[in-house]
């Protein structure tokens, strides 16, 4: 009997502190209606506080997934956790949120692939469960943006917020879960969206850090360009290689980075903006956590078959679309039931 990888839960956590347009127009020369209108962002979410790292979100993501799902820490087989903002260079974030959780019978590691991380990181996580190896297996998008965004440049610090999501992956005998998957990498996209120092090839140094080079650097308008060609594409690519017209899909569910490359990729697909999933206006770009934040957040709106198309664009550059048949109907959350 074919196994397929189905989605059997969603955890999600954002911080507390809101940062809002308004804020930002004190700190930078900007305004509420040029954000609003070239983004679609109106706030987005802060991790405040010493040493606090990306784990701190994913770990409570993954706190909520297990408790939501009943499930007990130990039975996870392994956890990935998709960040580009990881706690440390090593080890991994996602060791350090597996000893928080207590996974003691999971192996666990990163992955990179920039803002398309959640999507690389579920096909990999499928693969998994689809070849019978494990059973439950956790996906975890997170970032903590603000820790390397440049509260000076007006261009990139209005777009980018903190947060995580995660999922549990378990087996489906039923036909549930990833159909298909169309991923893509270019390297030529590196020197558009990177961080210019901080790794092997340029380390920390006074020099980098008096250069800014520490934060995101990013040629918006050209990233823009090839976002909403590429992403759209997949998306569109995805579904006519299913045979999937707009009447078959239930939700669109995009990355998070600009409302415009949202509403692109939605026009190229066909799908009106009622099966648009958004919430890009709360949290802004949260990178590896957007797409899980907004199947957490829609999640009570989603149905048994529903079919759902993934999309993602990402510095690299990255893209990919992911075709999934929706598990479940919603189910009473037994954390505040
Ligand atoms: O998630 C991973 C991939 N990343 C993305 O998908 C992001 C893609 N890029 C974008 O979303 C957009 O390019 C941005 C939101 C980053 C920028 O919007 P844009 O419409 O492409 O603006 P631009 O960079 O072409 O700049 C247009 C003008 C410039 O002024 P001049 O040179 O025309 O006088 C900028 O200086 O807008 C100015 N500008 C701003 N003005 C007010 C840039 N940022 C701001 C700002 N407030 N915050």
């Amino acid at each position: 009997m074919k196994i397929t990888a189905a989605i059997t839960g969603v955890g999600s956590y954002v911080p507390d502190y809101v940062l809002t347009n308004q804020e930002l127009e004190k700190m930078v020369d900007t305004t509420d209606e040029w954000i609003t209108t070239r983004t679609g962002i109106k706030e987005r979410r802060i991790l405040k506080g010493e040493d606090q790292g990306t784990s701190v979100m994913g770990i409570k993501a993954v706190q909520q997934l297990l408790a939501k799902t009943g499930t007990q820490p130990e039975e996870i087989d392994l956890l990935i956790c998709s960040t580009t903002t990881p706690d440390l260079v090593f080890p991994a974030t996602a060791n350090i949120i597996s000893a928080a959780v207590g996974t003691t019978k999971a192996f666990s590691f990163d992955m990179q692939a920039a803002c398309s991380g959640f999507l690389f990181a579920l096909a990999t996580g499928s693969q998994y469960i689809q070849t019978g190896t494990y059973k439950k297996v956790v996906v975890v998008g997170a970032d903590k943006m603000s820790a390397i965004v440049d509260y000076t440049d007006r261009a990139n610090c209005i777009i980018f917020g903190d947060g995580a999501g995660a999922v549990l992956l378990e087996p489906s005998t039923e036909g549930y879960g990833l159909q298909d998957q169309v991923l893509c990498s270019d390297g030529r996209g590196e020197q558009y969206l990177y961080q210019k120092a901080g790794g092997s090839r340029r380390p920390p140094s006074a020099e980098t850090v008096a250069n800014r080079e520490h934060y995101v650097y990013q040629e918006g308008a050209t990233v823009f360009k090839f976002a909403v060609t590429n992403m759209a594409n997949v998306a569109a690519q995805v579904m006519e290689r299913n045979h999937l017209t707009n009447d078959d899909v239930a939700w669109l569910v995009p990355h998070q980075a600009n409302k415009r490359i949202i509403d692109a990729t939605a026009h190229r697909m066909g799908v009106g903006p009622e099966k648009v999933m958004l919430n890009i206006q709360r949290y802004g770009n949260t990178t590896n956590a957007t797409i899980p934040l907004c199947l957490a957040d829609y999640e009570q709106q989603l149905r048994q078959g529903d079919n759902l198309i993934l999309a993602a664009f990402g510095g690299g550059f990255t893209w990919g679309s992911i075709y999934l048949k929706w598990a479940y109907d919603p189910k009473p959350d037994p954390i505040t039931v």
